[in-house]
């Protein structure tokens, strides 16, 4: 059916947790607002908690942090193997108290996902790195400045070296570093609390060691994913959506995709408008790093081309094995072909309601969005992963007009 209302963006899951690590490179209080409320975001707050970080949540998903009372320097397993982010724990610890011990993340559903660039840029920085038992066990008396080019563009690389880099003894510059928007959300964090970064948001980033930082308040950006998400929903199914507060700039490649769908976007200030086409065309992939298409919303252009009108290609270049969803939407009667790192959708006239099975946290956005297209019901099952980066995904859709409702966790 077809969904029409205004959505209210909530605050970047990938802004919002390498920003609350930054508490644990001073003692002084920390405010961070705009969090969203998110599986993801709690269990970082948990490992903050268990490291010793004073943890106080206020009404509105606001928190207030400490890392003055800091005293256990380890990031156990049975919280990383949740939650890959929370390596970024990592580089604040060894910076501000010398040594840190986390348990290496393990792969997930969409890769291996190594962490050979953090370590590289940490050693590069001085620091000890052991690996014994599963655990990344790195110590450095303390950390000194050093050039670091990572070999491929990695963001929670590029965080966890900024947030180390801040207190090493001497300038740090990082090279084919992240360019994402929370990268940078993170480095103006980081400026408030008086750190010394300069290019952030381009290739190089320059850190300048200070002795200490300072406490800040600080709002978390916008998360543009989630914008993302309920902008393809509407496109798919027809409708119309207004999304406020937004930074419109930073979204450009998924407008100019939904644009070239046969979207028509409006937009003013930090307002979207967004009305649907009519027709929908078949629009090509390729994901990238930023400021190219993120891949955090491949799935969701996939669920979009299965019903467009003719055929589409979708390629992923940045994760080995980000197309499960690719047998789930043929169960609602996609048709698509994977060749390699690349989908061919053949768009079809129409999807049909059926059971199918999230396997990891966006690829299961897709297949609500399938499931909003599709004739008939529609179950997605294992929808925790939903909920580690998704706000009430069903109260905004449901505000929207669709049917839509939480069978169980
Ligand atoms: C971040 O993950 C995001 N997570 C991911 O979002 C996002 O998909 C990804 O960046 C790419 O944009 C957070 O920010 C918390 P990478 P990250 O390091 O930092 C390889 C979501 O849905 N690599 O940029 O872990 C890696 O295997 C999540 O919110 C190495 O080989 O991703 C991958 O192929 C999913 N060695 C590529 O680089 C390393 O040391 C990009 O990974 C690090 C990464």
């Amino acid at each position: 059916m077809k969904l029409f209302g205004e959505v209210e963006v909530s605050g970047a899951k990938n802004a919002a947790l390498p920003i609350l690590c930054a508490s644990l490179l001073t003692p002084d209080k920390l405010r961070i607002r705009n969090l969203p409320h998110l599986q993801d975001v709690t269990t970082m707050l948990t490992l903050l908690g268990h490291i010793g970080v004073d943890v106080e949540l206020d009404e509105k998903m606001g928190v207030m942090l400490s890392g003055a009372n800091v005293n256990r320097l380890q990031a156990p397993y049975e919280l990383v193997r949740t939650m890959r982010a929370s390596v970024l724990v990592l580089g604040p610890l060894v910076a501000r108290f010398g040594r840190a011990q986390v348990s290496l993340p393990g792969g997930c559903a969409i890769g291996q996902r190594p962490v050979d660039q953090h370590i590289k840029g940490l050693e590069a920085m001085g620091a000890e790195v052991e690996i014994d038992q599963g655990y990344l066990t790195v110590s450095a008396h303390r950390l000194i400045g050093a050039e670091i080019v990572f070999d491929l563009v990695t963001v929670t690389g590029t965080e966890n070296l900024m947030l180390a880099a801040t207190l090493a003894d001497g300038v740090t510059v990082l090279r084919n570093a992240a360019m994402e928007p929370e990268v940078v959300d993170l480095a103006n964090c980081l400026v408030g609390m008086g750190a010394k970064i300069s290019g952030a948001g381009s290739e190089t980033i320059k850190i300048e060691g200070v002795s200490a930082l300072k406490g800040v308040d600080y709002a978390v950006m916008f998360d543009r994913i989630e914008a993302g998400t309920y902008m393809t929903a509407v496109a798919a199914t027809g409708g119309e959506l207004l999304l406020k507060g937004l930074d419109v700039n930073i979204i450009s490649s998924l407008v100019s995709k939904l644009s070239s769908a046969g979207g028509e976007v409006h937009s003013e200030g930090e307002d979207l408008l967004l009305r649907a086409p009519c027709r929908l065309n078949p629009i090509d992939i390729k994901t990238a790093p930023y400021p190219g298409f993120p891949t955090d919303m491949q799935a969701q252009l996939m669920a979009l081309n299965t019903i467009a009108d003719g055929t589409s290609t979708v390629s992923e270049t940045i994760f080995e094995n980000r197309f499960m969803h690719v047998q789930e939407l043929k169960r609602l009667g996609a048709k698509i072909e994977i060749q390699g790192n690349m989908a061919v959708i053949q768009g079809v006239s129409e999807l049909a309601g059926a059971e199918v099975m999230a396997t990891d946290l966006r690829a299961s956005a897709g297949l609500v969005i399938a499931g909003l297209i599709a004739s008939g019901e529609t179950s997605v099952g294992r929808i925790y992963h939903l909920d580690r980066g998704y706000e009430r995904i069903e109260e905004k859709f449901g505000r929207l007009g669709a049917k839509i409702r939480r069978l169980s966790n």
